[in-house]
């Protein structure tokens, strides 16, 4: 499997040879990384109820993770109606807020650095995650294909069909903006170190830019101009409240999770990098196009490569890219120049202390699916690191402080 050749310049100077490019100190907006290993978003369904909120038992987890470059946080819904999926935290009540104070609070303690996504689902939601049973909101009134999921009356998760969200009106768009702020200046008083505006993965920003989902004809549809409005003022208003090397922002090109698809996706993604690079941010964070080529270490899709290129290319700053990768594919990536940063997702899910792992070449542990999303400790806090494999105690992970 090949990495994409990019041209030479600054942010793609060959590796040192003192060591390997994953290892190398870098610096993203404000902070100094010692490394770039980043630990990706993960949604992993455990907010206490009722009220979504963090707990110490998540604050543990993050904690255990904290030798991430960066942590950035799951999916954080930043309003009632921004939610989609049972059980998800969210940053818009005075309860979040303090749950979200546990989980820097823990973070910091053990060294580490977090951002906070940032997120509304749009219309992959369910009338009962939404306030009084309303509809879901879109940019246009167009039923995604696929299943939400929800709390059932047994207290349970369940898979029930997505319904048809209704179409959002002009005046209501500060509206939607407001919400971000609200939850970026929640995420200040929360103690976190910075955010990350969730423009990927077929959720409401990536509904508004993408023209599959798009089909508005006023000011927030159309052209690309029109389709990125949204994402440029939440960034513009995010950046009013966090300064902006302290803010990220995820996007998805060519991803189709959510039922999602973009007739010229690298018109529109041009753009939006393009656009993106004038906010002087801390990162753009581009989930891979050729995910799957990486992990089955395939040759990836020449559509997708070409779209790496472009986003590199368009985006004047610090990349962070995720999908797919292991140590080794990574390190060929990074030495590339495709990004300057990795995210890993499952690998860290399943392996606290990755980045040690990395450096020691260590086995991971596999990650189990099954405990993805909902329940307790198991499968979420339990995944042994390898001071305990090797008989070591686990360092007592909740304090009193975190109660
Ligand atoms: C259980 C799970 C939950 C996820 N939750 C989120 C999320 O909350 N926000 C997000 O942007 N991406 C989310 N993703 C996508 C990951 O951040 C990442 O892009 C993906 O897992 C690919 O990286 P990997 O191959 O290293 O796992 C999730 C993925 C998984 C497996």
């Amino acid at each position: 499997m090949s990495a994409p050749t990019l041209p030479a310049g600054e942010d793609f100077a060959p590796p040192s040879t003192s060591g390997e490019r994953l290892f190398q100190p870098v610096r993203l907006g404000r902070y100094d990384l010692p490394h770039r290993i980043v630990m990706a978003p993960l949604t992993r369904s455990r907010a206490r109820q009722p009220g979504n909120l963090p707990t110490t038992l998540n604050a543990c987890y993050y904690a255990q993770r904290a030798s991430a470059a960066l942590i950035i946080s799951e999916a954080t819904q930043v309003s009632m109606q921004g939610q989609g999926y049972a059980w998800t935290p969210g940053i818009h009540s005075r309860e979040q807020i303090e749950g979200w104070r546990l989980v820097s609070d823990a973070v910091h303690e053990a060294g580490g650095l977090i951002f906070l996504q940032l997120w509304h689902v749009g219309r992959i939601s369910h009338p009962c995650l939404q306030p009084d049973g309303m509809l879901p909101v879109a940019p246009s009134a167009i039923k995604p294909s696929g299943n939400a999921f929800i709390e059932n009356e047994k207290g349970e998760g369940e898979l029930v069909p997505f319904v048809r969200p209704r179409a959002l009106q002009s005046e209501e768009m500060p509206y939607l903006v407001r919400q971000y702020e609200r939850g970026a200046r929640n995420a200040l008083e929360a103690g976190v170190d910075g955010v990350e505006i969730h423009a990927a993965n077929g959720y409401l920003l990536d509904q508004f830019i993408e023209s599959g989902t798009n089909r508005r004809t006023d000011d927030y549809g159309g052209r690309i101009q029109n389709r990125a409005r949204l994402l440029m003022e939440v960034t513009e208003a995010v950046s009013t409240i966090w300064e902006p090397d302290r803010v990220g922002v995820r996007i998805s090109p060519l991803g189709t999770f959510n039922d999602m698809g973009d007739a010229d996706a690298e018109a529109t993604f041009g753009y939006i990098a393009d656009r993106l690079s004038d906010y002087r941010l801390a990162y753009l964070h581009v989930i891979n196009p050729a995910a799957a080529a990486v992990e089955k270490r395939t040759e990836p899709d020449p559509g997708a490569l070409h779209m790496l290129r472009l986003m590199r290319e368009r985006y004047r700053s610090r990349l962070i890219l995720a999908g797919g990768f292991d140590h080794e594919t990574a390190e060929a990536w990074l030495n590339q120049g495709s990004a300057d940063l990795i995210a890993f997702g499952r690998k860290f899910l399943a392996n606290p202390d990755l980045p040690e792992r990395f450096r020691l070449r260590a086995s991971l542990n596999a990650d189990d699916a099954s405990t993805y999303y909902g329940g307790g400790a198991k499968g979420y806090t339990d995944y042994p690191s390898l001071a305990q494999q090797r008989g070591e105690e686990p360092p007592p992970c909740v304090d009193d402080r975190w109660r």
